[in-house]
């Protein structure tokens, strides 16, 4: 089976982060920092790795940073250089020519209305979604691409979930199972635990066809009013080939406080410079 290879990939990035205020009120929750880089850095590295050659941001007001970020930084290089300091702490946040398009959601209508703006960059080429709250680590577009060039149509990455929590997710209406890939028959927004057709729970990285574009032109506000990208993937179940994907990595949902603090806690402790002493301090303070 040949499929059409992924190139693109959209990181929507224009939500209100309301969740981590008063953090967020001028700063964007992606340019959050888990150790020494933002969270949209290791979005952006995950995507590269999965083989991803552009990067398709969608802000909105007051997250001109993150766009920036990806920037060369004329006066810091020159400055760093001029003083003989290594700049290789910068090398990941560079990006070649035109890597990067960047276009607006002018009001934050949810999910599905952030990756519909990104339509005409998209055009008519399969593409990845992810969303860099959700830090997965390691990287899991790369784990989705290798289940998507052997099945093609669309690949939403998926984890097992507490049964009271399927009201924060949408949920998987399971069919075959097939190593880590799940047959995808429907899907439910936030359903409540009695309703919840399984427990096996979309989390933030996608792989869709550019059909799914064409459901969102007609889609109406759904689940907390907002357009939601779960309804729209539902209506190509049954039309294209629909997977779920579990991955081999572990996510923090750094779009909540508990989760952003979890993924500095447990990068830091495994972070070559500072692991050993932060282990040290954990453990002295937690037996004082
Ligand atoms: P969330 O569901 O976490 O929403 O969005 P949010 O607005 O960012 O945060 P809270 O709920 O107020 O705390 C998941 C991803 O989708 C993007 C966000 O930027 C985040 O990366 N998003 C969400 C948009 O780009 N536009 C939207 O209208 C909604």
């Amino acid at each position: 089976m040949t499929v059409k290879p992924v190139r693109k990939a959209v990181f929507p990035v224009a939500g209100l982060g309301t969740r981590l205020l008063p953090a967020t009120k001028t700063m964007p929750k992606e340019m959050l920092t888990i150790v020494d880089r933002p969270l949209i850095q290791y979005a952006v590295d995950e995507a590269r790795e999965a083989g991803i050659e552009q990067l398709i941001f969608v802000t909105g007001r007051g997250k001109g940073s993150l766009v920036d970020y990806f920037d060369m930084s004329f006066e810091l290089e020159a400055t760093m250089e001029k003083a003989g300091k290594s700049l290789d702490a910068l090398q990941s946040s560079r990006t070649d020519y035109g890597e990067i398009v960047a276009v607006r959601q002018q009001r934050p209508l949810g999910l599905g209305h952030a990756v519909w703006c990104a339509r005409h960059v998209v055009g008519d080429e399969p593409f990845a979604v992810l969303l860099p709250d959700d830090l997965m680590v390691p990287g899991a577009l790369k784990q989705m691409v290798a289940a998507y060039n052997e099945v093609g149509g669309n690949i939403v990455c998926a984890a097992e979930v507490p049964r009271d929590k399927t009201a924060s997710y949408g949920i998987v209406t399971p069919g075959a199972r097939d190593g880590n890939r799940t047959e995808v028959k429907g899907l439910v927004e936030k359903p409540k635990p009695e309703l919840a057709p399984s427990t096996l729970a979309v989390i933030g990285r996608y792989i869709l066809q550019p059909e799914v574009m064409g459901v969102l032109d007609a889609q109406e506000p759904g689940a907390g009013g907002e357009i939601q990208l779960t309804d729209a993937m539902a209506r190509l179940i049954g039309r294209q080939p629909f997977h779920a994907v579990t991955v081999d990595a572990v996510r923090y949902d750094c779009g909540t406080k508990l989760g952003f603090v979890t993924a500095n806690l447990a990068l830091g402790l495994a972070d070559a410079e500072i692991g050993a002493d932060l282990r040290n301090y954990a453990s002295s303070s937690m037996s004082q």
